[in-house]
C-alpha cells in the first residue's frame, strides 16, 4: 500500500520535471564543484546572463569560446588585455591558466609586460579546472548560473 502511495507521488513529480528543468540551472562534475569556486570571483565579476558588466570586471556569461577582451559593455579592459586581442581565444585550459596567474598568462600572450587588470589569483589549480568547467556550462543558458 505504501509503495502505491510513493509510486503516485514520484510520477506527479516526474510530470512536473520537464517544467523544473527547463527552470534550474543543472550543474555537476566540474562544473557544480566551479559555482562553488566562482564565490571567489563574485566580488568583481557577474555571472548571469544578460546582467550589465560591473566597473570591477567584465560579466562572464558567456566568455567561454569568445576573444579575450571583448565583453562588449565592459570599458576598463587593461592595456595588457587589449594589446592580447586577436591572440587569445577562451578555452578551459586557457582560462585555467589565466586565473591561475593572470599577469604571467598575459606577458606570455604579449611578449612582454604590461598594466593588466585583474588583481587576483586563484592558485589552486584544481579550483581553476573547475571554474574553467563552470563557465563552458554556464554559456548560452538563461538559467545558469
Ligand atoms: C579583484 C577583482 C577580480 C576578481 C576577484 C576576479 N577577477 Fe577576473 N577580471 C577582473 C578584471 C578587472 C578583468 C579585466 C582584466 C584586464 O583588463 O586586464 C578580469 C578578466 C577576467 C577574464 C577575461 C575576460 C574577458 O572578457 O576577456 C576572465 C576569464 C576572468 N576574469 C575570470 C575570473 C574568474 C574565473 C575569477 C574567480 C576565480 C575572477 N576572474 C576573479 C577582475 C577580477
Amino acid at each position: 500500500m505504501r509503495k502505491i502511495v510513493l509510486g503516485t507521488a514520484m510520477a506527479a513529480f516526474l510530470a512536473a520535471a520537464p517544467g523544473l528543468a527547463q527552470a534550474a540551472c543543472a550543474l555537476s562534475g566540474d562544473a557544480a564543484e566551479g559555482a562553488k569556486v566562482s564565490k571567489a570571483c563574485t566580488s568583481c565579476h557577474v555571472f548571469e546572463a544578460g546582467k550589465p558588466s560591473r566597473p570591477t570586471g567584465p560579466n562572464l556569461h558567456d566568455v567561454m569560446g569568445r576573444g579575450i577582451g571583448e565583453q562588449a559593455d565592459y570599458t576598463r579592459y587593461s592595456e595588457a588585455a587589449t594589446a592580447a586581442k586577436g591572440k587569445v581565444t577562451w578555452d578551459e585550459a586557457k582560462i585555467a591558466d589565466y586565473v591561475k596567474d593572470p599577469k604571467e598568462f598575459l606577458k606570455k600572450a604579449n611578449g612582454k609586460e604590461m598594466k593588466h587588470g585583474m588583481n587576483f589569483k586563484l592558485s589552486d589549480a584544481t579550483k581553476a579546472k573547475q571554474v574553467a568547467a563552470f563557465l563552458t556550462a554556464i554559456k548560452g543558458k538563461a538559467e545558469c548560473p
